[in-house]
This record gives structure tokens, sequence and C-alpha cells, in this order.
């Protein structure tokens, strides 16, 4: 199979159309078969409930080809089973764990040429997603649905790749307490743009948010979860129920201590504390592992010691591991990863 005539190496993380997509369609109380189809647009109701009321959940994850020329993806089962909490939460049916996975897996076979050669740095990001199609005036869930997934070939999501970056501490909250923090919905991320473009205007690549309740403790930013590193290389990670539970972060800290043998843990980090860290770093399918080399709270700075110039050692280590399994290079755990062709 010949690839697409992309500039693989030099890729960064916006759309470009690829070929093929996958649609199904939830009617009359059951999602209908699935197909893929090369129409990349949609037509809707101007009262459907995606429009009105934000009634979309989206998932994120990635295929590569591995060393030995396979196209492989990292984990999808667990995309589709925290699909499945993101629709209870929103009050979307279900699109079901087997039929996500065959739509994964067509979609990235039909566009296999648009998936980036071995050891060009970039990936196929897979962006499935369901939004309410049914119109809806009174505020309620819609009674018609669309499951889509389409693909995209993506480099670096922030600019400079490994570069470490520098974030700032937000007056905005992006979950409430109890609310929808720790799903995939649309409406979360139409939450972070103003803080996001806040913090953009003031020099900051991305926020850190802090927990909505009490803006004592350190939640996540807008598309990754947090990892510290303790000066005695333990690895740390904030513990929250409002926070999206990050399927590169989980894997991340069964690495660590599975793998690698370091001592891990999930609990709640203090904002106070966070300058007793080593190392910091952002993970996420699109941020894979991106070190942060400082932390602005309202003027004050906080300078990572990893610095500004590289990825922490520690870090390092966990960047070469996880992508190592995600790039054939090193055998991972049993199921993790998924051969597609
Ligand atoms: N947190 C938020 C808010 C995200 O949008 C993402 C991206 O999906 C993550 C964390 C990282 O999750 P994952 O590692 O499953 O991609
Ligand atoms: C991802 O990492 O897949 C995300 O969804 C983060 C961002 C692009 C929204």
């Amino acid at each position: 199979m010949e690839k697409a005539n992309l500039d693989w190496s030099n890729l960064d993380f916006s759309y470009r159309k690829t070929p093929y997509r996958y649609v199904a369609n939830y009617k009359d109380g059951k999602w209908g078969k699935g197909e893929i189809t090369t129409e990349d647009t949609i037509v809707m109701s101007e009262c459907a409930g995606v429009l009105q009321y934000s009634q979309s959940i989206f998932e994120g994850l990635k295929a590569y080809t591995s060393k030995n020329g396979d196209i492989v993806t990292f984990r999808p089962d667990l995309n589709a089973e925290r699909m499945i909490d993101s629709a209870k939460r929103l009050e979307i049916p279900a699109f079901p764990k087997e039929e996500f996975l065959k739509a994964v897996e067509e979609t990235v076979k039909a566009n296999a040429a648009y998936v980036p050669p071995y050891g060009t740095g970039a990936s196929l990001y897979i962006r499935p997603f369901v939004f309410a199609s049914g119109i809806v005036i009174g505020v309620k869930p819609s009674t018609e649905y669309q499951f889509r997934l389409f693909t995209t070939p993506v480099g670096p999501y922030f600019k400079g790749g490994a570069k470490p970056i520098t974030i700032c501490v937000s007056d905005f909250d992006r979950a409430a307490p109890n609310g929808t923090g720790q799903v995939k919905a649309g409406l979360n991320y139409a939450m972070s743009l103003h803080p996001y473009v806040t913090a953009h205007n003031n020099g900051f690549d991305e926020n850190m948010f802090l927990d909505p309740a009490t803006h004592t403790f350190v939640e996540e930013t807008g598309g990754a979860n947090f990892i510290f590193v303790t000066k005695d290389g333990k690895i740390v990670t904030p513990k929250s129920n409002s926070i999206l539970p990050s399927i590169t972060r989980r894997s991340i800290m069964y690495l660590a201590e599975h793998v690698l043998g370091m001592q891990v843990e999930e609990r709640k980090v203090t904002l106070e504390e966070v300058k007793d860290f080593a190392e910091c770093g952002l993970c996420g399918t699109a941020a894979v592992i991106s070190p942060v080399g400082k932390i602005v709270d309202h003027g004050k700075e906080i300078l990572i010691p990893a610095g500004m110039e590289k990825m922490g050692e520690v870090t390092q280590k966990l960047y070469d591991t996880l992508r190592g399994i995600q790039l054939g290079e090193i055998e991972g755990p049993d199921g993790w990863i998924h051969k597609i062709c």
C-alpha cells in the first residue's frame, strides 16, 4: 500500500481530511448498522440537541506504524469503555464496545495510506464521537444520535515537541465538584476555551486547573493529566473525581510500577507542594508526555528543577517505555497493542 504524500516528520496537531470515516445512527430506541463513508459533512435540523444543549461526547486515540510494519492501536478497549461512561453521564445511549472497536478497525484500515510511517514521530489520530442529532427544544435528552469516527494524521500537540512548556494556574474552573469533569463531554472543552485563550494571551501554553471546590489541589490541564516526579524518584499523579481518567496516565503508572520498578502514588496533590517536585509532565493521547518546565501562579514562578531545555530523566524513561510499547520496540503488557493490519 502506497503512503499518502505528506511531510510526515513535520506534521502539527491539526485536522487533515482523510478519505474514509465511519457512521452509525441511533433511532427508534436502537443503534443501526454502522458503515464506512466518504461523506465528511453532516446535515441536521437547526434544532438538533447537540446544537441547542451541547449533548455530545468524544474520544481520542491513535494508530501507529510499529517497527515491524504492522498498523496498531493502543488500548482501544479502554476508549470504548470510557465512551460508555461518558454516554451514561450525558443520557446518551451507549455505543456498544464491539461496534466501537469495529469502527476503529475499519476506518484505520481504510485510511491506511494516512497512518504515518514508523520513525517519523507522527501518528494517525482517531476521533470517535456521538452527538444528539434529533430535535430537542424543551431541555431533555434527544431521541436520535449519530456516532462518527474520523481520522487525521498528526504530529506533536505542543509546538516544539518535547521542549518543556510553561503553564499558569487558572482562575477559572474546568469542572464542577459533582459535574462532568470525569467524562469526555464536549461541553467541558467549550468551558475551557476562554481560560485557554486567556492563558495564551498571557503567554502561557496551557492552564493548570485546581479542584473546583477548594482551589487547593491540582487537577489537570484542558487536555491532559499531570504526572510529577519527587526528588527521590517516586511517580505521583493527582487523584480527583473531577478529572478525566486518562488512559495514558493509567498506562504510565502501571509501567512505572510493574515494568520500571518505581514507587507510584495516586493521591491528592496540593498546589503548595508542586514547588517540591523534581519533574512535571502532562500526559494524554495528544500530549503523549509533554514536560512542564515552569508553572506560574499569579506572578509567582515555580521553576521545575528539570529545567526548560529538555525532559527530566525520569520523565524521559517513562516516555521511552510508553513510546517503545506503542511502536512495537518493546513488548508491552498483554492486550495493550491491538493489531489492525
Ligand atoms: N484530560 C483531559 C481533559 C483530556 O481531554 C485528555 C485527552 O483525552 C486527557 C486528560 C488524557 O486522556 P488520554 O490519556 O486517555 O488521552
Ligand atoms: C486527546 O488527547 O485525545 C484529547 O482528546 C486531548 C485534546 C486534543 C482534546
